[in-house]
């Protein structure tokens, strides 16, 4: 059986409290059976967000926890204080965080392990720079990649894979539906050498995906559902991105 279907909106360093007015149009609209629709606001708005949408479909993540249970990290969230403020998933070693804040393959591995502890989902993300896909790269790299951030005990329930392009997000470009569809492969692949039940793992694309261009990538082989930046802030572009599911 396919694994369910999972639209994530991942809302990034945006929205608000009078933002969360859009969550009451994407309660109204349920995904179809058999999918899951995520989203993924500011810390700051977990716990509103959460009232909000009460025991309605709509899971809620955080963009990043620490490593550690809980001590002096000034400024850090652990785990558990985002499941207490109502999260069931975390973001973990998206591009830009690698990037802003140098997280390397092992922290978000040590990262993700902390989430299962917490009994979050884990949502690991990786991704090629345009650099290493003009050199050919790509493919050696997200190996690289997933094998260094996929801490020990993970399974296909506590655990997601996000394939995001660094050089697609929030470009409007995308890959070709086979580049994503050869490191999707990729992924499976190298799952199975890792997760007993890989082929229950989902796999995310990322990366610029709008309503336009949804129903085609989530129709692609091995693509379980789509990482949403830009699009998933307006029901009016989220809600028929879960509508392609
Ligand atoms: O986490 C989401 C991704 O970075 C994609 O962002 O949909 O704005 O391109 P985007």
């Amino acid at each position: 059986m396919a694994p369910r279907k999972l639209a994530a909106g991942n809302w990034k360093m945006n929205g608000n409290l009078a933002a969360l007015d859009e969550i009451d149009v994407l309660i109204a609209a349920q995904p179809a059976p058999g999918c899951d629709v995520l989203i993924c606001p500011p810390a700051v708005l977990l716990h509103p967000l959460k009232a909000r949408v009460g025991d309605k479909a709509i899971a809620l993540g955080g963009q990043d926890c620490h490593a550690k249970a809980s001590g002096a990290h000034t400024g850090d969230i652990s785990a558990a204080q985002l499941k207490d403020a109502g999260a069931a998933f975390v973001i973990l070693g998206h591009s830009e965080r690698r990037a802003d804040h140098g997280e390397t393959d092992a922290v978000v591995a040590a990262k993700a392990a902390a989430a299962h502890d917490a009994g979050l989902t884990a949502i690991i993300c990786v991704g090629e720079t345009e650099a290493q896909r003009d050199n050919g790269q790509t493919l050696a790299l997200i190996a690289s990649q997933l094998d260094g951030s996929i801490p020990e005990g993970a399974t296909a329930t506590n655990t997601v894979i996000a394939y995001e392009p660094v050089w697609a997000i929030g470009t409007g470009r995308t890959p070709t539906n086979d580049q994503i569809a050869e490191v999707h492969a990729l992924l499976r692949e190298r799952l199975g050498g890792r997760i007993e039940d890989a082929a229950q793992v989902r796999l995310l694309y990322g990366g610029s995906v709008k309503p336009g261009n949804a129903a085609e990538i989530f129709a692609i082989a091995n693509v379980d559902g789509a990482l949403v930046g830009g699009a998933s802030l307006k029901a009016a572009d989220f809600g028929p991105i879960i509508a392609a599911l």
